[in-house]
């Protein structure tokens, strides 16, 4: 059988391969997969609300429902926006299955075969991944500690005439855990404005803030309806139910929509009612300052471990929130063959190396520490401190 010429661009990610290899090994302590904590899961609020959305409404939550999504989550996505110095109605808002699949829209919306997606280097690999289908070339820009350089990102955007979106995660991002400055925020959007091309802002962790004043969102700055924002559910509620939203101009929004009714009608109707009730009964704001507080004693434990038992070679990213640790290992070092040897000791992570969209950087290795227990964070990190040690 013949397959299309776009499949053979598309890779299985590399922390879904990582994970087989971690799951093949009873009681493996994993740093690889990005998982939220087990520990903050809202299950009985969910059954809770679950019920009363089944006994009052059944006949909406199971039947067909609007392509932009449910209209009382809409509403209350949109002062969410606005709490956030976002103006916008709910005409600007079109709810997705997950903020995953608002990245591909964007590729959609935005680029032809051939064309080229800027990103930072590294970028969040689900994002990558999703641009294969479109046949296009995707360009890294190095970042520092305050965001993309944005020199690097002005010779590039002169030299490509075909540069059609500009792909980031200002806030905590995955993989490394950094966050840009607001001067290289606004820098961005005079850029993209020089040379008219879209930014997806992608704000999942924006709000798992440990310390320090929150930033502005570039969105928040836009006057010209030149961002799209990406907002997520998953962080900070249920990854499993699937619900992410697109905040953008009304006419790019009702491309969204035409996009969203080809590629599945609708986002779950259960889902979007489950979270809506949530909101109406309970405050997420509550939830949040909880796994903020977890997450932060987690990030100080794993951030103390690697300073005290890791070789001082070894460089480190120190996220102010998010989930992510960001290592660089000595030059030379292979973090594929290290995480073989690491499995060894039933110890798993993401080598960085599939984070850049070009080949390379196989010194490199992505850190969760949101999903582990305080526990198994401090005895793994002693087991790779060893194994680092014994290499380098
Ligand atoms: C930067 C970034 N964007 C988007 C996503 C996808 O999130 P969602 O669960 O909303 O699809 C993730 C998930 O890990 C992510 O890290």
């Amino acid at each position: 059988m013949k397959l299309s010429s776009r499949i053979d661009v598309m890779k299985p990610s590399a922390i879904r391969e990582a994970g087989k290899l971690i799951a093949a090994k009873e009681n493996c302590i994993s740093f690889a997969a990005g998982l939220p904590s087990p520990d903050f899961l809202p299950i009985e609020e969910v059954k809770e609300v679950t019920e009363y959305i089944l006994e009052e409404m059944g006949h909406i939550a199971l039947q067909y429902g609007p392509t932009k999504g449910y209209a009382p989550l809409l509403t209350k996505i949109q002062k969410m926006m606005m709490d956030k110095n976002i103006l916008c109605s709910t005409d600007n808002i079109q709810i997705t299955t997950g903020s995953q699949q608002a990245i591909s829209f964007s590729a959609m919306l935005f680029v032809d075969k051939g064309d080229t997606i800027i990103t930072e280097n590294p970028s969040y690999l689900g994002a990558l991944a999703s641009f294969g289908p479109y046949e296009c070339n995707v360009k890294g820009i190095d970042v520092d500690n305050a965001g993309m350089k944005m020199d690097l990102l002005e010779e590039t955007l002169k030299s490509d005439k075909r540069i059609k979106m500009i792909y980031v995660v200002p806030n905590f991002s995955n993989p490394t855990g950094r966050t840009w400055s607001l001067e290289r925020r606004k820098a961005l959007l005079e850029l993209a404005t020089k040379y008219d091309v879209p930014i997806i802002e992608d704000n999942p962790y924006g709000e798992i803030r440990f310390e320090g004043e929150e930033i502005p969102t570039i969105k928040s700055m836009d006057s010209e309806n030149r961002v799209i924002y990406l907002g997520s559910f998953s962080k900070v509620f249920c990854a499993g139910l699937r619900v992410g939203w697109i905040c953008a101009d009304k006419e790019l929004i009702s491309k969204y929509e035409i996009i969203k009714q080809g590629a599945d009608l609708q986002s779950n109707q259960l889902a979007q009612m489950q979270i809506d009730e949530y909101l109406n009964k309970y405050d997420l704001n509550e939830q949040i300052l909880k796994i903020v507080d977890s997450y932060r004693e987690k990030r100080d434990l794993m951030c103390r471990l690697i300073d005290e038992c890791f070789p001082k070679t070894i460089k480190r990213t120190h996220p102010k929130g998010g989930m992510f640790v960001w290592l660089e290992l000595p030059e030379g070092a292979d973090a594929k063959e290290l995480l073989i040897k690491s499995l060894e000791k039933n110890v798993g992570f993401v080598p960085g190396g599939p984070f850049y969209p070009e080949d390379g950087h196989d010194n490199t290795v992505r850190l969760n520490y949101s999903n582990m227990s305080l526990e198994q964070i401090e005895k793994g990190m002693l087991l790779l401190g060893e194994l680092f040690t014994d290499e380098f």
